[in-house]
């Protein structure tokens, strides 16, 4: 049994014009000898010191940028605790990712809660569990986080460039230009404390440049709150940052070329820190399933997999392009793939090219996919959640 490129991934000559770095991924050798205790359902095979390593490789390249992991990406605690053994700190969505990091010992203060929009049942729950820093990007939030916590330290996510990353987060979040003022006028009025400024530049974004104009952007906030009054010593950087799938992208000393260039002009009492999340986690997994039939429709061939949109490989449905490995050694032909579920929508991908010889019961193996896989997941038609299994 021998999978395609699995052990053997050169970098193309489109990789070496942006990886001044190599990236690392999990040994498939792991993979064979996980599969030798049978096989029961998908599942993602993590090796913690990938992790380990990825941590020490994003301070090495911003050693002004202290790290805080966005929970979403995989909230497995055994990845957890592994980044907080490293001096990680974390960014969360909900209370019960704060529960998850509490009970591993987290102290509050090093949480930050920076989803924009948040129930004033969880600010509350949040506030009286010592969440000190909240995000917003509207007067109303700004308002509802101040009228439960007047004393919450915030910050304001900005509108920024998202261009060029494979899952863009602008449009939802993030307050524009015209807008800033008012949040601004808003906090001296009610004596909040607006302190920071974050951005998000989309997740696996393979271009740079949106990191600077991003921190430029910041840069003018800190002005306006200043002039105003307030008192800001808080860069949030966000997340983004890419990992290796098909597509070339920057390594992480790529983007800290940038990144530390435009923050050196900031002033030196201005803490800066990011929100890594598929960064800290995506290379140290590989995700397994299984084939659970092959058909033919109207001419073109089509494989349904035991792990579809909602069985932790939704990504794909939004472009991501992942590399996807079989033991099979036939010409490709170009299959379609999907889930196993009985909803239309749990279509992965057509025209893939795959070897033609894919048959029920093949193992397919995903390598770089610790990152919104798992997480993602739900037992949508009653099949089962993912494993998580550790190296
Ligand atoms: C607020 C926030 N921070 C950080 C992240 C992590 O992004 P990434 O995994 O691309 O690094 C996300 C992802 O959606 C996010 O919403």
């Amino acid at each position: 049994m021998q999978a395609r490129n699995a052990a053997l991934r050169r970098p193309s000559e489109a990789d070496a014009v942006f990886d001044t770095h190599p990236e690392v991924s999990l040994d498939f050798r792991h993979v064979r000898e996980a599969l030798q205790d049978g096989y029961q359902k998908p599942f993602l095979l993590v090796d913690s010191s990938i992790i380990r390593n990825k941590a020490r490789r994003f301070k090495a390249a911003m050693p002004r940028v202290q790290p805080h992991y966005a929970v979403k990406a995989n909230p497995d605690p055994r990845v957890l605790r592994t980044l907080i053994e490293e001096g990680v700190g974390f960014e969360i969505a909900s209370i019960s990712e704060l529960d998850l990091l509490l009970g591993l010992g987290v102290p509050a203060a090093e949480i930050f809660y920076s989803n924009p929009m948040k129930s004033r049942a969880y600010l509350e729950y949040a506030a009286s569990r010592g969440v000190e820093w909240y995000v917003l990007d509207s007067v109303e939030e700004l308002r509802k986080i101040a009228s439960v916590k007047p004393d919450a330290k915030m910050y304001v996510r900005i509108d920024t460039p998202n261009i060029g990353s494979d899952w863009p987060l602008a449009g939802k979040f993030g307050t524009h230009a015209a807008e800033i003022r008012g949040i601004i006028d808003e906090a001296v009025t009610l004596g909040a404390d607006l302190a920071g400024v974050t951005f998000h530049v989309g997740s696996q974004c393979r271009n740079p440049q949106n990191w600077r104009v991003g921190i430029e952007r910041a840069g003018k906030v800190f002005d306006d709150m200043r002039r105003a009054g307030l008192a800001p010593r808080l860069l949030n950087i966000g997340g983004g940052y890419p990992v290796r799938h098909l597509k070339p992208i920057p390594s992480i000393e790529i983007i800290a070329d940038v990144v530390n260039e435009a923050i050196a002009e900031l002033p030196h009492d201005i803490r800066v820190m990011a929100e890594p999340g598929r960064y800290l986690v995506s290379d140290a997994a590989y995700f397994v399933c299984r084939v659970v039939g092959t058909a033919t429709r109207n001419g073109k061939r089509w494989m349904y997999w035991d792990a579809g949109m909602f069985g932790g490989m939704i990504e794909i449905t939004e472009g991501l392009r992942y590399e996807i490995l079989s033991d099979r050694r036939g010409p490709s032909i170009p299959w379609s793939i999907a889930g196993p579920t009985c909803d239309s929508v749990d279509i992965l991908v057509h025209e893939e090219m795959l070897p033609e010889d894919i048959q029920e019961g093949d193992y397919i193996y995903v390598p770089n996919a610790g990152a919104y896989t798992t997480a993602y997941a739900s037992n949508f038609n009653g099949f089962p959640l993912p494993d998580v299994k550790m190296v």
